[in-house]
């Protein structure tokens, strides 16, 4: 079977989805697949294995001799239900999320609202859009606060900010990573995450609880995301009724915003309990990343993953 394996992206985590894609690409080849690269540069243009810029509908044309699509894209126009749609239109299979889970679960805010919804804890919040004065969003919500774009990923455009007087230009600074900026009361926590899937016979597959290592006041930064300084543990030390409390709210969560393939669903476990960070419905999917770490840790390698994947679309 041939499998177009889609990288890049037009934002600022495209490097990032360049090193997902990679990895994908391998485990493919050592699964006894072809692998058929097609990335999307920065400049929105898609280019073949060679690196060649394909002419208008090239890449709709690639995709048509293809089996299956599994797009490693993350962020804006890749896990947003952007080329999920685009996939769609053209009539192929892929891995992972349609454009529904896609779009809901690329927006912070709206993914809140969703989890209100479930009773599933957030950290409080208002967003701060272009019309509305940091002054009057923050009002009613305790400092220190979170800044960030409500559609950003890799901790890019994330600011931690001590007391109001630094809201507004900080809030400026998040806007340069996407217009929807949302001001959340910090929390106080260890960050812990979890990967949900569905598997081609339909059943829900979990992988580990991954605890990481971020200083108490701090946030878990893009520089450690991708440096290799995070210290992940696996499974996260947190109490049975925390895990459990994490388990449930990842499935209601996957099921409720109609996920398919892998999602992570990042939580903070705090002296109060557990309380929903974010979702992502197209993780980061080196070796190395979250999701491959806890699945491996369930005893599926990550080739098995990627293969497991493949069959879920196929579904
Ligand atoms: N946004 C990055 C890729 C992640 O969530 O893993
Ligand atoms: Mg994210």
């Amino acid at each position: 079977a041939r499998i177009a394996v889609i990288g890049g992206g037009v934002n600022d985590e495209h490097d990032v989805s360049l090193a997902s894609a990679a990895a994908v690409r391998r485990a493919v080849v050592e699964l006894g697949l072809d692998a058929v690269p097609l990335t999307i540069g920065e400049d929105g243009a898609w280019r073949d294995e060679d690196g060649g810029v394909l002419p208008a509908h090239g890449a709709v044309e690639v995709l048509a001799e293809c089996d299956l699509a599994f797009p490693a894209l993350h962020g804006v126009n890749g896990e947003d239900g952007s080329v999920a749609g685009f996939l769609e239109l053209s009539g192929v299979p892929y891995v992972g999320s349609p454009v529904r889970a896609g779009a809901l679960g690329m927006d912070k805010w709206i993914t809140k609202l969703i989890a209100d919804a479930l009773g599933i804890a957030t950290a409080r919040a208002a967003v701060a859009g272009p019309g509305v004065a940091a002054s009057v969003a923050t009002t009613g919500l305790e400092p220190p606060f979170v800044i960030k774009p409500a559609t950003g990923g890799s901790s890019n455009g994330v600011f931690v900010v001590p007391d109001r007087g630094g809201v507004a230009e900080t809030v400026t600074l998040a806007r340069a990573f996407g217009e929807l900026v949302l001001v959340e009361e910090y929390v106080l926590g260890r960050e812990v995450d979890i990967a949900v899937f569905r598997d081609r016979d339909g059943e829900l597959r979990l992988g580990s609880t991954l605890g990481i290592g971020v200083d108490p006041g701090g946030v878990f930064d893009r520089t450690q995301k991708y440096d290799g300084s995070a210290e992940f543990t696996v499974p996260a030390p947190i109490s049975e009724r925390d895990e459990a409390s994490i388990r449930h709210a990842a499935v209601l969560l996957y099921e409720t915003l109609g996920c398919s393939g892998v999602a992570r669903f990042d939580f903070f476990v705090t002296s109060a309990g557990v309380v929903l960070n974010e979702v992502n419905t197209a993780p980061g999917m080196t070796e190395q990343s979250q999701v491959p770490r806890m699945y491996a840790a369930t005893g599926l390698d990550y080739v098995g993953l990627i293969g497991a994947l493949l069959e879920s679309a196929e579904r």
